[in-house]
């Protein structure tokens, strides 16, 4: 009997799907932050995906996946019914969840997945929460309703202006802090880029800004040093002392160059994959 069933699954956009998966054991443990390594089959690699949301009554958890390569697409294609072979967590540290008063979360694309988790327990513990939540256009917005349901403002926003507020993530988040809120915290996932100009802005106003970091992960267990980054000058290793940093300790151009490292092999696995489904294998 397979562990790790597929129960739902929705499409939140083009190339992002939302899965609910039988998984007990970690829906029992999982705190905000925290994320799984996931392997969908004997041939698979293990890709890191954040805790989106859990049940441990109910024991599933729920992961939001963007397709970008080859394992994430194999995985659009599994259904309801459907198993993956392993998932392990819950991995990194938890969100430190504490009462900041103003919080400010900035999430680009899908990075406002893993805000999402961190958004709500912020706003359970008593934080008044605004949301910036950035897409590259209207099709690609997601998970808008929930972040309205934990939120006590949401700013969305498009790069090209066709739903919501035209521009950047960043330009809210400047014009929020321009306007005189103070937040205590500022929250940040998504692209490297958008979370080194989140870091940027909020150093220039002195606010305390926390980034989940995304470089590339293996074990997730800290036997490795795949997954490792430039914080303060130190190497630390993402999975077991992160995923978060003081986003303005880090740094962002050495990750944005260890994530691209792989960008020739990911390619080749990408287009041996589409050849074989379009083969029907
Ligand atoms: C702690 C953590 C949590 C994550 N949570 C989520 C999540 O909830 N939902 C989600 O959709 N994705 C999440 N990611 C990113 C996800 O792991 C990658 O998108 C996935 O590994 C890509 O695998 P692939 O084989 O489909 O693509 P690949 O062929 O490996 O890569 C395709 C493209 O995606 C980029 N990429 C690869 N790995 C990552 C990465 N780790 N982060 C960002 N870009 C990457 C590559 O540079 C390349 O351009 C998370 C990553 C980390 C480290
Ligand atoms: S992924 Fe291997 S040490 Fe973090």
């Amino acid at each position: 009997m397979p562990k790790y069933v597929i129960t739902a699954k929705r499409k939140l956009a083009p190339r992002v799907n939302w899965f609910r998966i039988q998984a007990p054991l970690i829906a029992r443990r999982a705190q905000p932050g925290q994320f799984v390594i996931v392997r969908l089959h004997e041939k698979g690699e293990r890709i890191p995906l954040t805790l989106f949301d859990w049940n441990a009554n109910e024991g599933f958890i729920e992961l939001v996946v963007q397709e970008v390569g080859k394992t994430t697409m194999e995985m659009g294609r599994y259904n309801v019914g459907d198993h993956v072979l392993n998932i392990t967590g819950p991995l990194g540290n938890p969100t430190h969840i504490d009462m900041y008063g103003v919080v400010v979360i900035v999430c680009g694309g899908v990075g406002s997945a893993v805000c999402y988790p961190v958004a709500k327990a912020l706003r359970e513990r008593g934080n008044k929460v605004i949301s910036i939540i950035g897409f590259r256009t209207r099709e690609l917005v997601i998970l808008e309703e929930e972040f309205r349901r934990i939120s006590d403002e949401v700013i969305v926003t498009t790069d090209d202006g066709s739903y919501g507020v035209k521009g950047f993530t960043t330009d809210a988040l400047r014009s929020l802090l321009e306007s005189g809120v103070k937040p205590g915290l500022v929250y940040t996932a998504g692209p490297v880029i958008m979370m080194k100009k989140v870091a940027e802005i909020t150093r220039r106003h002195g606010v305390l800004t926390y980034a989940s970091l995304n470089p590339i992960m293996v074990d997730g267990t800290g036997m490795c040093g795949a997954c490792r980054v430039t914080v303060e000058g130190r190497t630390v290793f993402a999975c077991v002392d992160g995923p978060d940093f003081d986003a303005h300790k880090v740094d962002f151009d050495e990750l944005a160059k260890r994530l691209a490292q792989y960008t020739e092999e990911e390619r080749i696995a990408l287009e041996k994959y589409l050849n074989t489904v379009s083969r029907g294998g």
